[in-house]
């Protein structure tokens, strides 16, 4: 699929002021810093469409991007980064669970995990969380110029084990690279695929 246009359209902290058109929409989750703004400018190829930082708690609000003018990509504030406070994180969750849980045009939620890691708790919780409210998921692996190809697929079998520990199948898996552009094609490819099953 090609990207003719990508334009920001609002942010904010209500799921109930956000836009009404209907279109639906793919939104990135992840730990603060996992690089889930970084993506959604790879996907479109804009430098600077969604705000990044090596800070992490960067994206606060839950913002929209319209594509084609036809979806939404949708960038939301990170979890558990520690240095928000208790309050801080309190309200950051609120936004996100509030997104999660009431906005019937999210389509697809991408996970996203860092594909150094072993799997952490934060994450492992978060993904029982969504399969508990049965919101539709795939994860993203991130930051995949970072180690080997051999190290990524055995941090990944390490994860699907994880996963098949409580889960009967696995949702739908990427690894991306947003510095070389890695995993564009396929992301793309699910995303035209999945609007068009939903009659886009
Ligand atoms: P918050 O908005 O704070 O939750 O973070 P985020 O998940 O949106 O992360 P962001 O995209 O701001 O990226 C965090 C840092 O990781 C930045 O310094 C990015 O340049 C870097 N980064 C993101 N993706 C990649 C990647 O694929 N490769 C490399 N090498 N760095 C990346
Ligand atoms: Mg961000």
């Amino acid at each position: 699929m090609e990207i003719t246009r990508a334009e920001f359209v609002m942010s904010n902290t209500d799921v109930k002021c956000c836009p009404s058109d209907g279109y639906p929409e793919y939104a990135f989750i992840g730990r603060s810093n996992v690089g889930k703004s970084s993506l959604i400018n790879m996907l479109t190829c804009r430098k600077n469409l969604a705000l990044t930082s090596q800070t992490p708690g960067k994206t606060q609000l839950i913002n929209h991007f319209l594509i084609n003018k036809e979806w939404y990509l949708v960038d939301l504030p990170g979890y558990g980064y520690a240095r928000r406070g208790k309050e801080g994180r309190a309200s950051i969750a609120r936004i996100i669970e509030s997104y999660i849980l009431q906005r019937e045009a999210m389509t697809n939620l991408f996970v996203l995990l860092d594909c150094r890691h072993d799997p952490k708790t934060i994450d492992l919780d978060f993904i029982t969380w969504l399969g508990e409210n049965t919101v539709p998921f795939s994860l993203v692996f991130t930051k995949a110029d970072k180690i080997s190809r051999l190290r990524i697929e055995d941090n990944i079998r390490i994860y699907r084990e994880k996963l098949l520990e409580t889960w009967e199948e696995l949702p739908p898996l990427f690894v991306t690279s947003s510095t070389k552009c890695k995993g564009r094609e396929e992301l793309l490819a699910y995303i035209a695929e999945t609007n068009h099953l939903c009659g886009k």
